[in-house]
């Protein structure tokens, strides 16, 4: 296994998961953990990997020095997928420096058995001069755990951001304008949706503490995904514009369905939204395994729609089980308080009072999204009229959207 030199004196020297699928509710087809190697007169490795992955590390790092020559670790974030194998290397390391923020001691201390690191607390502004290469470290609490931390590398003009800017997904690209700018974004996007979402103000913070601080950013090294040489201002802007709450004129219509009712509601409302030539996204959840309809591939229609329609049959008195999983979601994220309003409202056909739409509706309002109306609901099965008037809410909606 090779390390991959992303600019003079840099290497990448993370781990491929080609296998991982799920990750806390994420669905994912594969990622990376990214781990960076800077080597001036001293050698820094910043970041490491889930727990199993040592030998791809130490692998990679081989393939440019001895592994014993590192001088400093930089652990920008505890979190288990960037910190696993931290264990392995200050046991090969002994004594070796720790750089972290004072959360991210305590947060190591939690995880691991850490008697024996050596830990460096720092701050904002301060910096660790390797020699021909100098790192400056930013806190970066809750983006996005306390312990989060930025690090910059000042001669090449990169960010080290941890997990901002990323993206879960293994392969064999390292770089944006390798798997393409389309596929970048898209892919940013999803990261985004279910992970940041709920940072959106931290994030347009930092980013402003970046642009008083004077950074100048050629290149965004994050610890998941593709890194941005070609693009970075591109994902800059994206990360505004979604933190900003823009969104597209786009409908995104969520439900599932016991005996194809609250199926012909949906597909009647996606009807008349498209006559009013407004974008539309229909999700059937089902078991979540077909492309598309998991929820957290959802999360990222959400983020650029400006509407969302979420129905369910009642079942037992209650909400369908995949609508209640995907509400559960929704509301931990709350994509609807991001800076401009989402509209929405439920529907459902319902054989008794109708109690799924009303929980449907006390959701949506959790989430932050703004319901228009009290929710749709059809006795057993719609009938033409009732179908019609999906169809004309539909169009009401589009028509609502096409204003804002
Ligand atoms: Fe990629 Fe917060 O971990």
């Amino acid at each position: 296994m090779k390390a991959i030199e992303i600019v003079k004196g840099v290497y990448w020297v993370g781990a491929i998961d080609w296998n991982i699928r799920e990750y806390h509710g994420y669905t994912l087809p594969g990622t990376t953990y990214n781990a960076y190697l800077v080597v001036g007169d001293k050698i820094a490795l910043i970041d490491s990997a889930y727990p199993g992955f040592d030998d791809q590390i130490i692998q990679r790092i081989s393939s440019v020095v001895d592994p014993q020559k590192i001088d400093y670790i930089v652990g920008n974030h505890v979190e288990e997928d960037h910190s696993g194998t931290l264990p392995t290397l200050t046991k090969m390391l002994p004594g070796v420096p720790l750089y972290c923020t004072a959360n991210g001691k305590a947060g190591f201390m939690k995880h691991y058995d850490t008697q024996d690191w050596n830990f460096k607390v720092v701050k904002s502004g301060e910096t660790l001069d390797l020699g021909g290469k100098t790192l400056a470290f930013l806190e970066a609490p809750l983006l996005h755990w306390p312990d989060s931390m930025f690090t910059y590398l000042v001669e090449e003009k990169i960010l080290f951001p941890n997990d901002a800017f990323g993206q879960h997904i293994a392969s064999s690209e390292r770089f944006d304008d390798e798997l393409g700018r389309d596929e970048s974004l898209k892919q940013a996007q999803k990261f985004y949706g279910n992970l940041i979402v709920p940072l959106a103000p931290k994030v347009l913070k930092k980013l402003d503490e970046v642009g008083s601080l004077g950074l100048d950013v050629k290149m965004i090294a994050p610890s998941h995904g593709v890194i941005w040489r070609s693009y970075a201002a591109d994902i800059l802007n994206a990360y505004i514009r979604w933190s900003k709450g823009e969104s597209k004129n786009k409908v995104t219509i969520v439900y599932d369905t016991m005996h194809g009712s609250t199926d012909a509601m949906a597909q009647a409302f996606a009807e008349g939204i498209m006559e009013e030539g407004v974008e539309v996204k229909v999700c059937l959840l089902k078991d979540g395994k077909n492309e598309g309809t998991h929820r957290s591939a959802i999360m990222a229609d959400v983020l650029d729609s400006k509407a969302l329609l979420v129905g369910s049959p009642n079942l037992q008195g209650q909400l369908y089980p995949t609508v209640a999983d995907f509400l559960c979601y929704l509301k931990g994220l709350k994509p609807g308080k991001l800076g401009k309003k989402k509209l929405g409202f439920a529907f459902g056909s319902h054989g008794g009072s109708g109690s799924a739409i009303r929980a449907i509706t006390a959701d949506l309002r959790s989430a932050g999204i703004e319901v228009i109306n009290e929710g749709f609901g059809v006795n057993y099965r719609p009938n033409k009229q009732e179908l019609q008037r999906c169809e004309e809410l539909g169009r009401e909606l589009a028509m609502k959207i096409k204003e804002m």
